[in-house]
């Protein structure tokens, strides 16, 4: 999704600062980049293509000024082209705009303006933001007054930062269901989607809320209501470094992130007691639970439920975000929703957790600090994973698994399942010290149309989320079936051009997932087995196998079977020379429904 960024630098040039922030919101995913700054006139430049791209013909050398803004565009209305870019600007070029989210009444306002003599010239639901800016400021206010009485005008969502070159050295932005935060450092002040683009100059942030107007200025900030009220907000410290979001040696930033998994689970068990705490205060008032997330976060879901279930016999729901409204009706105050998000600003899951909200208790398991779920559940569980910049969900999934396993072990009162979660950082260290045969096996693969991945139980999601990890950044068609479904009807497909991923961990379902295996062994498939060292004698009848520690029973499994699937994935992408850490088509933050 878009990202933008905004700064007032009192001793700086803003082009440069802005280009190097810019670049830390690429993993959002994008097409087109742009940066205007202002010094007594506005300065420009914009264009399709990747930043790195559009950087060598940008030319930021004659761009003055110290203030500014600058945005990656993912488009939503308009090719991606130069024209449609952002920034955009009013007819004269007095005001520039940059936008995340969508204008949803922009068709009308448009063709209002039009009528009253206005000229347009992008496809963008954008470009009505600097006319109406323009308009309000013809009538005499200034542009904070303006950006109030703009935000009065449009529906959607958007987090909006605008130049206007009457009002020199200054940034104006706000926010409506779009991320945007505010950062404070020493004679440099900034608006962002996300921490990562700021880090290296500050992690003093200030979490605005919905349609307060935000004002940068050489002198600082300062953030009004809707009515012009100037507000005391809470600056915040966040302890995210900006290494953490480099790639430190590494090749792609997934394969570093997939080496952090070991310490995102650590670092979430360490919230054990504030997850007590949740439950203590929740336990005797709840009959059922409903998780509601998408994708990844969809398949972290469908684990709780099987934890859950099977051992505190509390009816669990797993809805999809996108799909929730169907089903709110049957929500009640002893309903305890839980939303997992790893950016807390997922549209789908934010508008089913405003519907919520309403009837029962909500709790968000989110990785962001200071993200939109965490400020509008009524509960907050933050996972410990660090920032992920790589589009492909890996280490957040593995730290919204562990908050979930403790919250389900925590109701339980499961010792002997909180004794087991101690060991998975080191079940996982044991797999990651040495991936070289897991490469070698997998390489092979990069030229197979598709793949089919089968557990049963707790390892059924992990075989949904083992394809969708294939599909995303590998873009072969692959399948997560549950084991003892796929002869209901997907075995008809089965032959030899498909491989068939078997995660077998030892436990209660081990016997009947081998038979399953032997199933699709004898239409021909190529099994790929991924199971338990003991197993070795048996699981060597796959084409390819892979083995984990015997001390990962099936209900830990979760948690450490991804490991491979994650790998396999990331290798095949690699030998496919597609960049795993910017997938086509898809972007870190859905801010769109
Ligand atoms: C994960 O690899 C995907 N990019 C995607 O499915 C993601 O999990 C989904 O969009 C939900 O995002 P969230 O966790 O930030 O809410």
């Amino acid at each position: 999704m878009c990202g933008i960024v905004g700064c007032v630098l009192k001793q700086k040039n803003a082009a440069p600062i802005l280009l190097d922030c810019i670049s830390k919101l690429e993993y959002r995913g994008y097409d087109s980049v742009g940066i205007a700054t202002e010094n007594n006139k506005i300065y420009i430049k914009k264009d399709k293509g990747k930043i790195i791209d559009v950087n060598t013909n940008l030319d930021l050398a004659d761009m003055e000024g110290q203030s500014g803004i600058a945005h990656v565009r993912w488009a939503t209305h308009g090719d991606p082209n130069k024209l449609n870019s952002h920034p955009h600007t009013d007819e004269e070029g007095s005001i520039a705009v940059v936008h995340n989210g969508i204008i949803e009444n922009y068709d009308q306002i448009k063709a209002r303006l039009i009528s009253e003599g206005h000229e347009f010239k992008s496809d963008t639901d954008t470009e009505v933001i600097p006319h109406l800016l323009k308009d309000f400021m013809n009538e005499g206010l200034s542009l904070e007054e303006a950006m109030r009485e703009t935000v009065k005008v449009i529906h959607g969502a958007y987090a909006i930062a605008a130049v206007c070159v009457d009002e020199p050295g200054k940034v104006v932005a706000t926010r409506k269901d779009s991320p945007l935060i505010v950062g404070i450092g020493d004679g440099e002040f900034f608006v962002a989607s996300d921490s990562p683009a700021i880090l290296k100059y500050t992690n003093n942030i200030i979490y605005p809320e919905r349609d307060e107007i935000v004002t940068l200025t050489m002198d600082g900030v300062n953030i009004t209501d809707i009515e012009g009220n100037v507000l005391d907000k809470e600056i915040e410290t966040i302890d995210w470094t900006p290494e953490m979001a480099q790639k430190e040696g590494f090749d792609h930033f997934m394969i570093k992130e997939i080496y952090e998994e070991s310490d995102a689970v650590r670092n979430t068990l360490t919230e054990k007691e504030s997850i007590r705490e949740i439950i203590d205060d929740v336990k005797d008032d709840i009959n059922k639970i409903v998780f509601v997330a998408c994708g990844t976060s969809y398949h972290a879901s469908l684990t709780g439920k099987y934890l859950i279930e099977s051992m505190s016999g509390i009816t669990t729901e797993v809805l999809l975000a996108s799909e929730f409204k169907y089903s709110a009706k049957t929500l009640d105050e002893r309903t305890l929703v839980i939303f997992i998000s790893q950016s807390g600003e997922t549209a789908d899951t934010l508008k089913a957790l405003d519907v919520a909200n309403e009837t029962s208790k909500t709790l968000a398991i989110v990785n962001v600090a200071g993200s939109s779920a965490t400020r509008r559940a009524k509960y907050v569980i933050q996972t410990q994973a660090g920032p992920e910049i790589g589009v492909a969900a890996t280490k957040t999934y593995i730290s919204q698994l562990t908050a979930i396993y403790l919250l389900a072990a925590l109701l339980a009162d499961n010792q002997e399942l909180l004794d087991k979660l101690e060991k998975v950082p080191n079940y996982i260290d044991e797999i990651l010290e040495d991936v070289e045969p897991l490469k070698i096996m997998t390489e092979k693969y990069k030229y197979t149309d598709d793949f089919f991945y089968i557990g049963r139980g707790f390892v059924y999601p992990t075989a949904l989320e083992g394809a969708l990890k294939l599909k995303e950044i590998t873009y072969i068609h692959g399948e997560g079936y549950a084991a003892g479904e796929l002869k209901h009807g997907p075995l008809a497909l089965i032959d030899n051009c498909i491989p068939v991923v078997v995660i077998l961990p030892p436990g209660e379902n081990h016997r009947k997932t081998m038979s399953n295996l032997e199933e699709v062994k004898s239409r021909g498939a190529d099994v790929i087995g991924i199971g338990a060292k003991s197993d070795e004698g048996i699981i060597n009848k796959s084409k390819d196998y892979f083995l984990i520690n015997d001390e990962v029973d099936d209900i830990i499994a979760p948690l450490v079977y991804i490991i491979p699937l994650q790998l396999m994935s990331y290798y095949i992408a690699v030998e496919k020379n597609f960049d795993p850490d910017k997938p086509k088509n898809l972007a870190k933050c859905v801010t769109v429904e």
